[in-house]
Parts: structure tokens; C-alpha cells; sequence
């Protein structure tokens, strides 16, 4: 419990919308010491910054991981571990090492919910840009290559009549497969560990993994990364796609095999893909994948709304609160 008179120490790991660090200024229980840049803290000043801290408040680019517990606790004027929250400005998870963090009985926070319309809207642009090579219309107004209206070019694949396959029909999953249902999609196929009473909503039918991929049009991946999902779409996964389908992944890019899905696009397995997240991120300018015209890669911006950051800060901040107060988090993850 905090002692009366006596401010907690929280770091946060980089500047965050001012809706959170308001919150976190006006309650009055803790001394914020901040990152103060919006590029990601480096690992000897996350070390260093942790040290002593109550609370930590991260980003999906800090590596959670024993080192971190552990220099949190490496204070000697302090006796024993201080660290009571983590709360991260994200709703994946996999940057924190949980074993690790629950030994030690510490909370977490997160974001969910409040980023899904966001995400499943991106989600949705990024399947219509790539599906309808947008990114390839615009560069060719721009360098003289459109010299007429022509029958064949620049087609690509409608989603009316479509089978799409969701893997991962969770919040996001779920969001995204409403938002396409306007577009006339005939079957909406979804895969994960077990089937979900809420996918009735879209008619969505459970099948395994190897049926949405062979019998997709479009298959978009939404589920969370796992050690089940980390690879989950290699080169035996890519083999399995109609060559006239299209892949999109806004989840997270370990989920997927760069080389295999290179591979995929440049023999012409699959027709193309979107990626909104990759392995590195950032993706280094000369990656194989950025020569391709069928690949479309974003800068993982899937819930980059002004609103919807500034409400993720909010949350991650009052989420924080919780922790250092020992009273209810808006957003605990449990695990
Ligand atoms: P949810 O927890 O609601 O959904 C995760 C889904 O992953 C669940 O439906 C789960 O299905 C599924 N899943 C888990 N294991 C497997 C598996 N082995 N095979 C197939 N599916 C599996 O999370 P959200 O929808 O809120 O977020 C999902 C992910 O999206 C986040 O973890 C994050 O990585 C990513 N994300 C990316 C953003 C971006 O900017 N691009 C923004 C926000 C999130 P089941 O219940 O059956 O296990
Ligand atoms: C998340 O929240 O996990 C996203 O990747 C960023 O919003």
C-alpha cells in the first residue's frame, strides 16, 4: 500500500497521448518519470528507468522480460521488489513474459475493446487496397503509366460472392467479418481453438485450418501471437491457397514466415498480400518483400486514429492506476 505522504514511482517507456499522462498527473499518487521521445526507449535506459519503479507503463516495443523484472527490483535503498503493475499501451500481449511477471504477483493491464473498430477498419482498407492495387494505381498516375483506360489493367480480385476466411474470429476477428459482410461475401469461414456462439452473427462456419485455406478467397489473420500461432502461415500454409487468393495479416508478423510468403508472391502461389505488421518492425527498406508490386506492407497503424490512441492512453493510464492503488483495473488481463 502506499505510504501516506509518500509518491510511487512510475516509468513510462515513451511519450503517450496526453490524455493518459493527465490522468496520471492529476491523481496524485505517483511520480512519473517519462521517456521522453517518441522513439522506443533503449534497452539500458528501460533497465535504468525501471529501476525502483511501482508501475511501469510500456509499449508493445518494450521486451518485457526477466532482465526488466529483475532491474526493477535491483534497488538497494529499497529492500524487495517494488514493481506492482505493468500496463501496457497495447492490447497483444506478447512482448511481456507472463511466467515471469506472475511469479513475481505482478498485474498487468491492457487495451482491449476500445482499438478493435479501429483495427477491423484498417484491416478492412489494407484487404481493399491490396485485393484492388490501390498502391500500384497511384504510382502509375503519378509516373505516366496510365496512358489509357485499358480492359485488363490493374485488375484485381471483388469481394462479392467471395469466401473469406477469418483465423482468429475474436474481438477484431469478429469486427472485421461484420464490416465485410455489406461487401455481398457468400461464406465467411473462421478457424481458432474452438467455435464462438457469436459468429452466428455473420454465419460464420468453424472449420479447420487446412479447409479456410484451401477453400478462402481472401484470408485474413486476426488472432493473437502464440507459441500455436508463431509460423502459423509458412510455406505448407501458402502451398494450401488458391493462386487467385488474397492474404492479409494485422495481427502480429511472427504469425507469419517472410520467406515462405515471399515465395508465395513471387512464383505466383498466391495473388497477393497485406501486411500490417511485420518481423522486424520496422521492416528494413531493402527487405525482398518491399520489391514486390503484390505486396502492400503498412507501418502497423492498425488502431492509428487520433481518438482512438488518446482513449489507449486513458486506459493504459487509469489500468496503471489501479495496479499502484491495489484497487480494480478498468482492463486486467488475467493469464
Ligand atoms: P482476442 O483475444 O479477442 O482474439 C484473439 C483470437 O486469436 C481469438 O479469437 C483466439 O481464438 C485466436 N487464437 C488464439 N490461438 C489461436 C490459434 N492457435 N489458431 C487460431 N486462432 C487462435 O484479441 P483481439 O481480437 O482484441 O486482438 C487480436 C490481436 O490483434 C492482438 O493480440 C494483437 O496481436 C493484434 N492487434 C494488432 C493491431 C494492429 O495495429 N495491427 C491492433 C490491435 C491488435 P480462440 O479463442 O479460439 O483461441
Ligand atoms: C496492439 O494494441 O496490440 C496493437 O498492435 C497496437 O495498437
Amino acid at each position: 500500500m502506499l505510504t501516506v505522504g509518500k509518491l510511487m514511482k512510475v516509468f513510462v517507456t515513451r511519450r503517450i497521448p496526453q490524455e493518459g499522462m493527465k490522468i496520471l498527473s492529476a491523481a496524485g499518487v505517483c511520480e512519473v518519470s517519462l521517456w521522453d521521445s517518441d522513439e522506443p526507449v533503449p534497452r539500458e535506459e528501460l533497465l535504468k528507468g525501471v529501476q525502483g519503479a511501482h508501475g511501469l507503463l510500456c509499449l508493445l516495443s518494450d521486451r518485457v522480460d526477466a532482465e526488466v523484472l529483475d532491474a526493477a527490483a535491483a534497488v538497494s535503498l529499497i529492500p524487495g521488489p517494488n514493481l506492482k503493475v505493468i500496463s501496457t499501451l497495447s492490447v497483444g500481449f506478447d512482448h511481456m513474459a507472463l511466467d515471469e511477471i506472475k511469479k513475481r504477483g505482478i498485474r498487468v493491464g491492457y487495451t482491449p475493446d476500445v482499438l478493435t473498430d479501429a483495427t477491423a477498419e484498417l484491416t478492412i482498407a489494407l484487404l481493399l487496397a491490396t485485393a484492388r492495387r490501390l498502391p500500384e494505381g497511384v504510382e502509375e498516375v503519378k509516373n505516366g503509366g496510365w496512358s489509357s483506360w485499358k480492359p485488363l489493367w490493374l485488375c484485381g480480385y471483388g469481394l462479392s460472392g467471395s469466401t473469406v476466411g477469418v483465423i482468429g474470429l475474436g474481438r477484431i476477428g469478429m469486427a472485421i467479418a461484420r464490416r465485410l459482410m455489406p461487401f455481398g461475401v457468400k461464406r465467411l469461414l473462421y478457424s481458432g481453438r474452438t467455435a464462438k456462439a457469436h459468429a452466428a452473427e455473420v454465419n460464420g462456419e468453424f472449420v479447420p485450418l487446412d479447409t479456410l485455406v484451401s477453400e478462402s478467397d481472401f484470408i485474413i489473420v486476426s488472432c493473437s501471437l502464440t507459441p500455436e500461432t508463431q509460423g502459423l502461415c509458412d510455406k505448407a500454409f501458402f502451398r494450401k491457397m488458391k493462386n487467385t487468393a488474397v492474404f492479409v495479416n494485422s495481427s502480429r508478423g511472427a504469425v507469419v514466415n517472410q520467406e515462405d510468403l515471399y515465395e508465395a508472391l513471387s512464383s505466383g502461389q498466391i495473388a497477393a498480400a497485406g501486411l500490417d505488421v511485420t518481423t522486424p518492425e520496422p521492416l528494413p527498406t531493402n527487405h525482398p518483400l518491399l520489391t514486390l508490386k503484390n505486396c502492400v506492407v503498412l507501418p502497423h497503424i492498425g488502431s492509428a486514429t487520433y481518438s482512438t490512441r488518446g482513449i489507449m492512453a486513458a486506459l493504459s493510464a487509469q489500468n496503471l492506476l489501479g495496479g499502484l492503488r491495489g484497487t480494480d483495473m478498468p482492463s486486467e488481463l488475467t493469464f
